[in-house]
């Protein structure tokens, strides 16, 4: 039985209002001391022509206590209700052990299709930290969405076209040696890519020349083509690995390359609506009365750009997908660009634009020199990686905890303490990287929550043997349990929140409340000890079995794991 809808039902009745008017009314009070469930009488004092405290009163008399109700108070223009605790609690455990890992989830997003974009790093150049974000941040909205029902498409719009490549050629064919590139192919196609603009600088004819190349990689010729292919095969290699680490799967990586041959539609279907203006010889859409500077379509050598791959892109995406909503998880910096393309498409009378979103995320600041730069001055993620998974294995060999597969530990507490930082806070906030706070077990962070999932399980363990699957779960009123359980009952409106705003932290700070709330639980309602009568011990760890669920639910959508013991 739903508490909302019982109360719904009641109130409907006796004020004769429309029911979805009443439960769309209700609220949850600021505190917990003043009831589970507010009605505020306010609105109904123009029609019954009373003070709302007076009809508060006169409700609140008719209303009595039943087996879901334990009362009703009348507080100012207010009608507070309190829930039964033991029906509360029975009602929500047993709900949530039987769905198991399906508690929380909906079905709401069925027969839709969410794309989420995200990653996207660029061809032969180092995956930054901001792309560590877009991919903390996009892999955990796809796992949202997916939990409320969406079909989700994973999409890596990979950097792998543009005039760079020419560059990147004109310096392979100069400068760049096979053997030295196989063996660490991002770092020295970085090199021969810097030192380009360096010897460009002195000898201009080298511009001419990286022009020539990216002409002949546009008209298919085959020696740049396959140079071209193996930077990418190379450069995805490496991502691979990251992607690997963190346990992140793509459904398709068309980047910017696909979407190389599908630009010259683009311009005509602009064109034929009027939209493209003479510009310094490019082609673009004048966007001046949005206060934007205009969107470029073609540059003046006529050669497609960003944002023209970008429109491409998106027009093949509605095309193939009919999506529902078309993400992107980019970083802020580049919100501009995506007001740009997103009215243009708009102009180009594409209503299907109002779909797509940016969803952007701050800055990464990284303290000083404490994070590892072996390679110089480009932060290499792979590095910080490893750093946090030593990090971690040093401190539970400092802890002595006996776990049997210490590294795997490691790894995951360690990945899991770099994916929170991230997923910590609203997206759009500028994030500063700092050991302490990331790897602090009892401040808000991933060893924390995995330890609260970790001392669950042992509790679980160490109770095998007593069946609690039959609890009478009315044994564990407390307070503690009650605001526990009634958290346990957020989850779902936690997850849909998120995905209404694409903001993965209202999971990261359910997970987060959930482990503070277990805690306090766990030590002011002993569970395992002589003293605890055998139906108390066996509604608790009803709860405790209910937590370790949803914790492991939670953290998963963030793209965390978690072990079993730390
Ligand atoms: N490759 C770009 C970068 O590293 C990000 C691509 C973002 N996605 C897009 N559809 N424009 O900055």
């Amino acid at each position: 039985m739903d508490f909302k809808e019982h109360i719904t039902d009641k109130l409907t009745e006796l004020t004769g209002l429309d029911r979805d008017t009443v439960r769309a009314a209700m609220e949850t009070p600021p505190d917990e001391k003043l009831g589970d469930l507010a009605f505020p009488c306010f609105p109904l004092a123009k029609v019954m022509r009373k003070a709302p405290p007076l009809i508060a009163q006169e409700l609140a008399s008719k209303l009595s206590a039943d087996e879901l109700i334990e009362k009703v108070d009348a507080v100012g223009g207010y009608l507070n209700f309190f829930f039964d605790r033991a029906a509360f609690i029975t009602d929500t455990i047993s709900a949530a052990r039987e769905a198991g890992d399906g508690w929380g989830r909906s079905d709401i997003g069925r027969g839709k299709t969410v794309l989420v974009e995200y990653s996207s790093p660029n061809i032969a150049k180092p995956f930054h930290i901001g792309h560590l974000f877009s991919t903390a941040v996009g892999n955990s909205l796809a796992r949202i969405y997916k939990f409320l029902g969406y079909d989700v498409q994973s999409l890596n719009h990979l950097g792998d076209w543009g005039t760079q490549f020419g560059k990147l050629i004109c310096a392979y064919k100069r400068w760049g040696d096979p053997e030295v590139i196989a063996k660490d192919p991002i770092n020295e196609l970085l090199k021969i890519y810097v030192k380009f603009h360096e010897e460009a600088e002195k000898d201009p004819s080298l511009e001419d020349e990286a022009r020539d190349y990216f002409k002949k990689l546009e008209d298919g010729d085959e020696e740049a083509t396959a140079l071209w292919s193996r930077f990418r095969d190379l450069s995805l290699d490496e991502f691979n690995r990251i992607y690997d680490m963190l346990g992140v799967k793509f459904d398709s990586y068309n980047g910017e390359a696909f979407y190389s041959d599908k630009m010259d539609e683009v311009v005509e279907l602009l064109d034929e609506k009027g939209l493209l203006v003479e510009s310094e010889g490019a082609r673009v859409v004048d966007l001046s009365d949005m206060d934007m500077p205009p969107c470029i379509i073609l540059k003046s050598d006529g050669a497609t750009i960003y944002a023209t791959r970008d429109i491409a892109a998106a027009l093949y995406r509605h095309r193939t997908y009919n999506f529902y909503k078309n993400i992107y998880v980019v970083g802020l910096p580049q919100s501009l660009h995506f007001r740009q393309i997103f009215e243009t498409m708009r102009r180009a009378g594409w209503e299907w634009s109002k779909d797509c979103v940016h969803v952007g995320f701050g800055l990464v600041k990284l303290p000083g020199k404490s994070m590892s730069t072996r390679h110089g001055d480009v932060i290499f993620l792979e590095d910080v990686l490893n750093e946090s998974i030593e990090k971690t294995r040093a401190i539970i060999e400092k802890n002595n905890s006996d776990v049997d597969d210490a590294d795997a530990v490691a790894k995951k507490i360690g990945i899991g303490a770099v994916l929170y930082t991230f997923l910590k806070n609203s997206r759009e906030k500028d994030i500063v990287f700092s050991w302490d706070t990331m790897l602090d077990f009892d401040g808000e962070s991933a060893p924390y929550c995995m330890y609260g999932y970790a001392r669950g399980r042992s509790i679980l363990r160490r109770a095998e043997g007593i069946d609690h699957s039959s609890a009478d779960l009315s044994a564990a009123v407390s307070d503690d349990a009650y605001t526990l359980v009634k958290h346990l009952a957020g989850f779902g409106a936690a997850v849909e929140d998120a995905a209404a705003k694409n903001e993965p932290f209202y999971v990261t700070r359910y997970v987060t409340n959930l482990v503070k709330l277990f805690n306090k639980f766990y030590n002011t309602n002993p569970i395992m000890r002589d003293d605890v009568p055998e139906d108390v011990k066996k509604a608790r760890l009803a709860i405790v079995d209910t937590v370790c669920t949803v914790i492991r639910s939670a953290l998963s959508l963030l793209g965390i794991g978690v072990v079993e013991s730390m």
